[in-house]
């Protein structure tokens, strides 16, 4: 049976902080946050959004977009890391907020939970939802799994340049005419770790940088590992001598916290696989250097960061590697495009890959590229940690869906935050009401109760 994404829809908050502003006023270069993490504006939100009210209004785009009323929606998902409460999920509020444009009970039949693994858990979500349409359980309807997070750090931190916040919603259901995932192939690994994790009443993580960047890396690559024994012994891939599953995957969408992980990433798996092809020995001769190597190659991954001698030789290694045309090549056909919304937009924790995703589609549909049968291959990374591994192929009917994509007019006019104006937002020091932005036709936080019998109760409009 095919199933897989048959629509897709962002909601990014209007406002913004530039990096550029934010690099001057921490006393950091510029160049830093520009070329050394791709990061351009972090969108932010407003004193009367959260992660619940970014998830409806993408929901209720795709809603609207295709065309649907909640009796299409078996099942609806969130996933999210910016949890709203211990108990209520966040499903709840947005079918609450959804009910105010379809009606009292128009959802009453729609199952779903919210979803947590800190950024993988959307991947989770729409694979679970895509085995419900395979066991026959969906009666015809579609899935909605929506992915939203706001990405926060502590102030100072060096975490705080890698902020962001956003939602897309997607559509799954067995005629999709967006993509198709590939059968018997999605894989994971999983090691219970803390790279990064934000313990209960915190509302900023406690954040292990380098590790996590490490950690993400390994874990993707155990995923790809059993990814490509699934697809070898499926037959979705058949290589022939010299040849990489990577050379059978046309587009890739990896998780973005910035958007040079991707290339880190690329850069890593391309090593991996790369290594043991009669065509690393003519690139390892145009590097001019050997692969280095760790003190301890069977050491844990604090050995390996302590390793300084390792790490400096293979850093200059891999930007060596970055440059060559065999790269640089792979780079601009497969990644490139998934990586421009990260750099408007920044971290979506959970949203990030498929906000890569839709970048890929928008950038390359803009360039002309016939997208029809191509394989796009998934990278996804929770911290804690779990890394998943998908595929799937573009349907011919994409155009219907990516003609109309356009990233910049989706989100809106931006306003630019000053940094003080971003510092009381980040620090709570304003309530819901006293929001900078005017909203139109879409759902806004109005209210958290603080009396102790209805403590923490959140209400919501959707503006006229
Ligand atoms: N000009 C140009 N480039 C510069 C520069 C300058 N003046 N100064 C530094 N750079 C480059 C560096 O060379 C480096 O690039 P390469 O790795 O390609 O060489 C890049 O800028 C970053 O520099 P640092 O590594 O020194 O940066 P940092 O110490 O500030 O840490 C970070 C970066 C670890 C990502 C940090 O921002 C952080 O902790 N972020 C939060 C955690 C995170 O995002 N982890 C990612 C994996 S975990 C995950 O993915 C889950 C999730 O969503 C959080």
């Amino acid at each position: 049976m095919t199933v897989g994404i048959d629509d897709i829809s962002i909601y990014i908050p209007r406002l913004f902080v530039d990096a550029r502003d934010f690099a001057v006023a921490r006393g950091m270069d510029p160049d830093k946050l520009q070329r050394g993490l791709g990061i351009s504006k972090m969108a932010m939100v407003d004193t009367n959004q959260d992660p619940a009210c970014m998830a409806a209004n993408a929901c209720l785009r795709i809603m609207q977009k295709s065309h649907l009323s909640p009796k299409d929606i078996g099942r609806l998902y969130v996933a999210t890391e910016s949890s709203l409460d211990e108990s209520k999920a966040m499903n709840s509020y947005v079918i609450g907020m959804l009910e105010q444009i379809y009606g009292d009970d128009s959802f009453e039949h729609c199952g779903g939970i919210e979803c947590k693994f800190a950024c993988v858990s959307g991947s989770y979500a729409l694979y679970d939802n895509s085995n419900w349409i395979r066991a026959g359980e969906s009666g015809g309807k579609s899935a909605i799994v929506v992915v939203s997070d706001i990405a926060k750090y502590d102030l100072g931190s060096s975490g705080e340049y890698t902020q962001g916040a956003g939602a897309v919603a997607m559509l799954v259901n067995d005629n999709p005419r967006l993509l198709e995932f590939d059968p018997k192939v999605t894989s994971t690994s999983i090691k219970n770790e803390y790279d990064f994790y934000r313990p209960f009443g915190k509302e900023t993580p406690i954040v292990h940088g380098q590790y996590s960047n490490l950690l993400y890396l390994l874990q993707v690559k155990k995923a790809l590992m059993l990814y490509k024994e699934k697809a070898l012994s499926t037959g979705l891939i058949k290589l022939k001598a010299g040849e990489t599953i990577l050379d059978y995957i046309d587009f890739l969408s990896m998780h973005l916290p910035y958007s040079n992980m991707g290339k880190k990433a690329l850069a890593y798996l391309l090593r991996h696989e790369w290594r043991k092809l009669p065509r690393w020995k003519k690139i390892i001769e145009k590097i001019g250097m050997e692969e280095p190597i760790p003190k301890d190659p069977r050491g844990t991954i604090e050995s390996v960061l302590a390793d300084s001698e390792f790490m400096t030789k293979d850093h200059e290694f891999t930007k060596k590697f970055s440059k060559t045309e065999e790269f640089q090549e792979v780079y601009d056909t497969k990644l490139a495009s998934s990586l421009i919304a990260s750099q408007m937009i920044g971290n979506l924790y959970t949203a990030s890959l498929y906000l890569g995703f839709r970048s890929c589609l928008e950038f390359e549909f803009q360039k002309g590229t016939d997208l029809a049968g191509k394989r796009f291959g998934f990278g996804s990374y929770g911290s804690g940690s779990s890394a998943m591994v998908f595929s799937g192929a573009i349907k011919p009917t994409y155009k219907e869906i990516v003609k109309d994509m356009n990233l910049e007019s989706e989100i809106g006019n931006r306003v630019k935050l000053s940094l003080e104006e971003y510092e009381e937002i980040h620090e709570n020091k304003r309530g819901p009401k006293e929001n900078f932005l005017d909203s139109k036709e879409e759902f806004v936080l109005i209210d958290v109760e603080n009396i102790a019998e209805s403590k923490g109760e959140r209400r919501y409009v959707f503006t006229g």
